[in-house]
């Protein structure tokens, strides 16, 4: 039997008590913008959102988060809370607003024009502005003020999400040091050579040091971390136990790979109105002559290798002509942070490449390459996944990749093949995908031939091994392990963590 939203309710109670939960991200859960006259609520797309939200979902507590929507202030009360979700109110989200400065310099700037090229390695320099940092710590202070605000007099949780507050652990310590606090980093941690180019790194490695916990989705970014600790500051690491002493604070660090709602998934993936929508999409998409579909799923990002993938389509056309006509490439993907000028220019080139491919091979009523543009809803996504005899997941660099596990928990068929990029946290937990390195441009057309080909039975085989894994590790799981690590603190028993009780989600 999988741990189900029920064990976590109950490893919550256990562990936390009366403590209130807060979890602290930069991006909301819910965004209520308004369409054509009407205030419409709606899902972003990140991983990080998309994992945390059945967490909270099953846990209640507080959700502080920065108010993006054009309509988010509409819908608030005084104190900036609304329930979410509409349809099963089940916990608060607190909204902070920031001023377009303080999104540009805080978000747009030391967030995604440093930290983030920073940490992917994906050969996007990072640039480091001055006026970008002071936001950053500003905006910063802004969230601490909200969650003490938040917290009261209460003993609370305080589980921060990513790269965009890694100085509010300190600032809440500072404040409130009988807190305890715990971050998780949802992208990777880059070697100790790439991170020493941060002229903050010092300011970012004490701000992370103020947690009592730090999370990672995989060790080789605990090892990262480590390192980098041990080249700029003065602190004890102990490998063994997996803790850093700095300044006379331990924290903890540990490995918690993120995972998703297999149950729900499964559950909505096979209804009436999945198979409903994927009739529609059939239509809409003209896909009914096809005998394969290859889809991807991604924010428009350079991290994600978009641009690999429909060079790997290309080359799997050329090399293999008689498939011309018979498949095709479904993109979907939002864009994304699309002030930067990085961004600006992904989009811009993915429009040209698909625009010379298609017109290289297109015929009178048949094109490769499908980009989706219209919003999809979740429904519509699901029956993406259902339709698609492969996924493709070709990230340049990813912490862990939620579509990956997304596409998994949806294949209640039992079917379809997950070509996996071998620089994805998944790939370390899913030996049953088809791995692939995105810069070999010939070997992604040879296993797009292999997914292709593969046998029923072989992906049948595959699939249901993959799904046992994530039915096994799912978001419950993940969420109700880092917990359990919260309430061991709680009870003073955190000398008593040892490496073998984390072993088992490595
Ligand atoms: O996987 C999580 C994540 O990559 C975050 O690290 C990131 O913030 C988010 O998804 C998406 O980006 P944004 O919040 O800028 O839309």
């Amino acid at each position: 039997m999988s741990y189900t939203k029920k064990d976590l309710q109950k490893t919550v109670k256990e562990m936390l008590g009366d403590r209130l939960l807060v979890i602290v991200s930069n991006r909301e859960p819910y965004v209520h913008t308004i369409r054509e006259g009407k205030i419409e609520c709606s899902r972003p797309t990140g991983g990080a959102v998309t994992a945390l939200d059945p967490v909270m979902r099953a846990c209640g507590g507080i959700w502080v988060a920065y108010g993006s929507g054009n309509a988010d202030k509409k819908v608030v009360d005084k104190k900036n809370h609304i329930m979410v979700p509409t349809e099963d109110p089940s916990y608060t989200l607190r909204r902070i607003w920031l001023t377009k400065e303080e999104e540009a310099g805080y978000y747009l700037g030391f967030s995604n024009r440093a930290l983030w090229p920073l940490c992917h390695i994906a050969y996007t320099r990072p640039e480091f502005i001055g006026s970008d940092w002071d936001y950053y710590v500003s905006v910063n202070e802004k969230f601490a003020d909200a969650v003490l605000e938040e917290v009261g007099k209460k003993q609370a949780f305080v589980w921060v999400q990513d790269y965009h507050l890694t100085l509010l652990p300190k600032m809440l310590k500072e404040r409130r040091p009988d807190l305890i606090v715990s971050h998780f980093w949802h992208i990777p941690w880059p070697n100790s050579e790439v991170f020493r180019i941060c002229p903050k790194e010092k300011e970012v490695l004490e701000g992370l040091l103020a947690n009592d916990i730090l999370g990672f989705h995989i060790r080789y970014h605990c090892e990262n971390f480590f390192d980098t600790v041990e080249k700029t500051l003065e602190a004890r690491i102990d490998r063994e136990r997996y803790s850093i002493i700095h300044q006379g604070h331990e924290t903890l660090v540990r490995a918690f790979p993120i995972s998703v709602d297999y149950n729900t998934l499964s559950e909505r993936s096979d209804t009436p109105e999945v198979e409903k929508a994927m009739g529609e999409l059939i239509d809409e998409y003209s896909l009914s002559n096809l005998d394969h579909l290859i889809f991807g799923l991604d924010r428009i990002d350079y991290t994600k290798g978009i641009l690999e993938r429909i060079r790997g389509i290309d080359k799997f056309l050329e090399n293999n002509p008689e498939y011309k006509g018979k498949i095709a490439f479904i993109q979907m993907g939002d864009l994304s942070r699309i002030h930067l000028q990085q961004y600006k220019d992904l989009n811009d080139e993915i429009n040209a490449v698909v625009e010379e491919i298609n017109w290289k091979y297109s015929t009178e009523d048949w094109e490769p390459i499908i980009m989706v543009r219209r919003h999809l809803s979740f429904t519509d996504i699901l029956a993406f996944y259902r339709l698609a005899k492969i996924c493709v997941v070709s990230s340049l660099h990813d912490g862990m990749n939620i579509v990956a596990k997304e596409f998994i928990s949806s294949r209640v068929d039992e079917d379809g093949v997950l070509l996996l990029s071998k620089f994805t946290g998944a790939a370390r937990e899913l030996p049953d995908a088809i791995y692939i390195n995105p810069y070999d441009v010939d070997e992604f057309a040879d296993k797009i031939k292999e997914a292709i080909e593969m046998p029923k039975a072989e992906r049948k085989r595959r699939m249901i091994a993959l799904r046992a894994i994530v039915e096994d590790r799912n978001i419950y799981k993940w969420a109700g392990t880092i917990i359990s690590e919260f309430g061991k603190l709680q009870n003073g028993h955190k000398n008593s963590h040892s490496k073998q009780e984390t072993k088992h989600l490595q």
